[in-house]
């Protein structure tokens, strides 16, 4: 069961459970890809989407979904991690979605962790993205300080890809994936606000209670750069998918 409301400027749709949140942002991509020719998809990282991946890769493997004409543009990587690092994200998107596929390795693409200049790579990824005909659909998480990619709270509107350093508390927060705090990378290349606002059409997923103040800023606060994520009440086609844990705090609920 799922309520459907528009709260400043955006679509948000409340599931009862993080399983049908995940299946229904499945089924956006789902659409997307078997829709439009030569589908960009811009993809995330963490452990909301990983339920989504895994209902794709079950498609995939029982429906025929294909992912043969689809090309992929990450968020993000931790600077200093090379794709075979287990915790690099191109090594997170192999295991999660990109070795059960049909994606050929090619058209995936994420920034490079261990490039030599890295003020190069990011204005690359971004020629990369324009000469993809840009991104049909971005799907996105949301950090607990409201972060969108690694775009930190204080993150310009008109910012673009680019190296930027982690805050304490986003360190601190995927210290889970690592050994302890102090192996987490400092700093990261992420996509920009401009970078992300440029996408066609914006799916965000959000699943649990320790969310749900970020939700709450995100549609109901201020919009501002304090919030990264509430600058996405800018673009005309937002969707944000989330369980009813976390969509506790707003009034909706
Ligand atoms: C990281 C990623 C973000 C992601 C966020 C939330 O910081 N760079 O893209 O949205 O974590 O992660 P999780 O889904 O694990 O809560």
């Amino acid at each position: 069961m799922s309520i459907e409301t528009q709260i400043s400027g955006i679509s948000v749709k409340v599931y009862s459970t993080s399983s049908d949140a995940s299946e229904a942002v499945a089924n956006e991509i789902t659409q997307e890809i078997t829709t439009r020719d030569h589908c960009v998809l811009g993809l995330a990282t963490g452990g909301t989407p990983v339920d989504c991946y895994q209902r794709l890769v079950e498609r995939h493997r029982n429906s025929g979904l294909s992912f043969a004409d689809v090309t992929t543009f990450n968020l993000d990587e931790y600077i200093g991690l090379a794709a075979d690092h287990p915790q690099s994200y191109r090594a997170f998107m192999q295991a999660q979605l990109f070795d059960h596929v049909d994606v050929r390795r090619e058209r995936t693409w994420i920034p490079s962790g261990v490039a030599e200049d890295v003020s190069l790579e990011c204005t690359t990824y971004e020629s990369r993205i324009r000469e993809a005909g840009g991104i049909d659909l971005q799907l996105l998480g949301l950090g607990h300080n409201g972060h969108i990619a690694f775009n930190e709270p204080g993150s310009p509107l008109e910012s673009r890809t680019r190296q930027v350093e982690l805050t304490p508390e986003t360190i601190q927060k995927n210290a889970r994936f690592f050994a302890d705090d102090e192996s987490v990378p400092r700093h990261a290349i992420t996509m920009g606000i401009a970078t992300i606002l440029e996408a066609r059409r914006i799916v965000m997923l959000v699943t649990g209670s320790s969310k749900a103040a970020a939700v709450s800023a995100m549609v109901e606060g201020p919009v501002g750069v304090e919030c990264p994520a509430s600058l996405l009440r800018n673009h005309p086609q937002v969707q944000l998918i989330v369980d009813e844990a976390a969509a506790a705090k707003l009034d909706v609920s």
